[in-house]
């Protein structure tokens, strides 16, 4: 079975870790400090002490499966920091929302793919860094640029877990995560509100729709938003279905951390700039939020 590394010991990352560990599937959980730790995690009312292991602490050209589970503003200082320990032909996976950052993982690591998971998974931190575990969610993994079949490293390991799935259209799954993600994450960071929040007895709120409606063109011309049905209703059935849920942005905003905005509607704005949409909703977020 191969074994896995995961790099960054927050609240994906861990939620991770402990379902390979509690699966039997071969993993160790990584952080970049100097010495090895543990973290909490509440799993329902079950509580887990998760060993954390210094990146430092192993040997050259030891991992041959790499999960990056940073946020998409650390991820290439994290493979930065990662490189020794890589070996030649190691298969390099990350869990990171949004788009941008793949032009600087090549240049990090010329003609190497890097594999994209993209999750509906639920977890957060506390102020004492507990994590907790709301929802497992599904977990698709795959390659951008190919339709390739499940290789045997996501056979003989992630397969194993509860709601991991091979994704052959990779492409559209990441576009399809980076629109929802565009609409409901930073509206929930800017108002502080819950996923639910959004919505007004049980149908989108006007922040909501005045910003899909802004942003749904510019995602079709990109050929980010190919869905049949319109994104403000797939945006309001996340928010049904996460309506409890504090959005990854919010939990950054409200932890001091930086948020994912150059990665969403930041990426967006960039991407709009060889056409004619008036985007100021999206243009005051990044102004906002970054
Ligand atoms: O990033 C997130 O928080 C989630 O992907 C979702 C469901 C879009 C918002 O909570």
């Amino acid at each position: 079975m191969s074994q896995w590394h995961i790099l960054g010991a927050g609240a994906i990352g861990s939620l991770i870790a402990h379902r390979m560990m509690q699966s039997n599937c071969a993993c160790t959980l990584l952080h970049h400090h100097q010495s090895s730790s543990s973290g909490l995690l509440l799993d329902g009312k079950t509580t887990a002490r998760l060993p954390i292991q210094s990146l430092r602490a192993l040997a050259p050209a030891s991992i041959d499966r790499l999960l990056l589970t940073t946020k998409a503003g650390q991820l290439v200082d994290a493979l930065k920091l990662a490189l020794p320990y890589l070996s030649d032909d190691a298969v390099i996976a990350c869990t990171a929302n949004g788009l941008g950052f793949e032009q600087a993982f090549s240049e990090v690591l010329p003609g190497r793919s890097l594999h994209r998971a993209t999750s509906t998974a639920a977890a957060f931190r506390d102020h004492d860094a507990v994590v907790h575990i709301v929802s497992d969610g599904i977990t698709r993994i795959g390659l951008p640029e190919s339709s390739a079949s499940p290789p045997t490293w996501f056979s003989d390991s992630l397969a194993i877990l509860d709601g991991w799935r091979w994704e052959s259209n990779m492409q559209g799954a990441i576009g399809e995560k980076f629109s929802i993600n565009c609409v409901i994450n930073p509206l929930t960071a800017q108002l502080e509100c819950r996923n639910g929040e959004l919505l007004q007895s049980g149908a989108a709120g006007p922040e909501l729709t005045a910003l899909c409606e802004e942003s749904e063109p510019l995602l079709n011309a990109l050929g980010l938003w190919s869905r049949q049905s319109d994104l403000l209703s797939a945006a309001t059935n996340v928010c049904q279905s996460t309506a409890q849920n504090q959005s990854s942005m919010l939990q950054d905003r409200l932890a001091g951390r930086p948020t994912e905005i150059d990665f969403l509607n930041g990426e967006l704005l960039r991407r709009a700039e060889n056409f004619e949409f008036e985007l100021p909703l999206n243009q005051a977020l990044v102004s906002a939020l970054r």
